[in-house]
């Protein structure tokens, strides 16, 4: 019998992940009924949203049932199809989990065209983290030229495309990072005006210096210390595109003193899920894809090799290890 390896939810973390919550399994793939047809999944992401699916908590999406396949996005090839709109041999998008096969009946499959950019971009930056930092830019913070953006985890998948896109639109960047390398990628590679290193103990006097004309659009990925740090940089009338707050999804603290500027600089804060937002997908992904092509949108990955190198990457991932989008490559 034909089996492929999954990975599942083995137990809900109290705290920090650890491989212990995880566990390897080999199932038989299963037979196709009419209408479903089977991917082989090339690259798994992992993203940081799978921290909150693993707890059983009341959030903007269920948990992550205990002894199913984890939660994940995909890229794949059909390998066997009995529904009328795939073939064999075509390249999709899918949620299809952390496992090496998935099964689908089409709903909300991705075509993809290897061949415009490689198939693993349509997880970062031509996928969901490229238009995470897409609407947060265009629909939250609409900064115009000459203004200054500061995003956090700069050079992570979302922050390494939310900094070059405001770039594009002649708006001064600054990210923060952790770390002398990633700061250094960040403005070498990527063309940030410039890094702030949080890890350097110094991060208001950094950000201060870094910021000499204020802070008129927040990115914040991070939460806490990061972004209280950017609040007290802000103009009046400046927004806050509110995309995620790690620092706190592995349940620690993450307290933050300058609230009262939100009312002092008449701050506008908008929190945000991009899987609310299908309707801009197609326009910002056909955007974000032409860029990539041209060359004017630069990416990294991190590649983890094997399905079993998932959970010790995806901690990885919750401890800053990565550089750019978090990949685990399966075939
Ligand atoms: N709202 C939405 O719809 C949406 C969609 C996608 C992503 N997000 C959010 O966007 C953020 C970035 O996601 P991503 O996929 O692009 O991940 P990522 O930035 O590629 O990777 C996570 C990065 O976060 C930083 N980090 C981890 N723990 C931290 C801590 N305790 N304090 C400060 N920084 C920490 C690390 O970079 P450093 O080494 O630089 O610290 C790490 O590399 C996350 O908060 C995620 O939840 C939101």
């Amino acid at each position: 019998m034909n089996t492929y390896q999954r990975i599942v939810l083995a137990a809900r973390p109290q705290g920090e992940v650890t491989p212990h919550h995880f566990r390897l399994e080999t199932v038989p793939v299963p037979d196709l009924a009419e209408g479903q047809l089977l991917i082989r999944n090339h690259y798994l992401s992992l993203d940081p949203y799978m921290r909150g699916r693993m707890n059983d908590a009341r959030s903007y999406a269920a948990p992550q049932a205990l002894g199913e396949t984890m939660i994940g996005g995909t890229v794949g090839e059909v390998v066997a199809s009995r529904h009328p709109s795939f073939a064999a041999g075509d390249f999709v998008a899918a949620m299809g989990g952390w496992a090496e096969m998935a099964v689908s009946d089409g709903t909300g499959l991705r075509r993809l065209d290897p061949a415009a950019v490689p198939l693993s971009a349509y997880l970062g930056v031509v996928g969901m983290p490229g238009m995470t930092a897409w609407y947060g830019l265009n629909r939250i913070l609409e900064t115009q030229a000459g203004q200054t953006v500061c995003v956090s985890a700069a050079s992570g998948a979302v922050g390494s495309a939310v900094g070059q896109l405001a770039k594009l639109r002649g708006c001064r960047v600054v990210g923060i990072a952790g770390g002398p390398e990633k700061c250094g990628y960040v403005v070498r590679e990527l063309g940030f005006d410039a890094c702030v290193d949080y890890r350097a103990g110094n991060l208001r006097a950094d950000l201060k210096a870094a910021t000499p004309d204020g802070i008129d659009g927040i990115f914040e990925n991070v939460g806490g210390e990061v972004f209280d740090a950017a609040l007290a940089r802000t103009n009046p009338f400046a927004r806050v595109a509110l995309c995620g707050m790690i620092a706190g999804y592995d349940g620690a603290d993450i307290p933050m003193r300058n609230v009262r500027l939100l009312l002092a600089n008449r701050i506008t804060l908008r929190g945000f899920i991009v899987t609310e937002h299908l309707d801009d997908w197609p326009a910002g992904l056909a955007e974000l894809g032409a860029l990539v092509a041209a060359g004017q949108l630069k990416y990294r990955e991190t590649v983890a090799q094997g399905l079993a190198s998932a959970p010790d990457a995806f901690i990885g991932l919750l401890k800053g290890r990565n550089v750019g989008k978090q990949l685990v490559k399966l075939v």
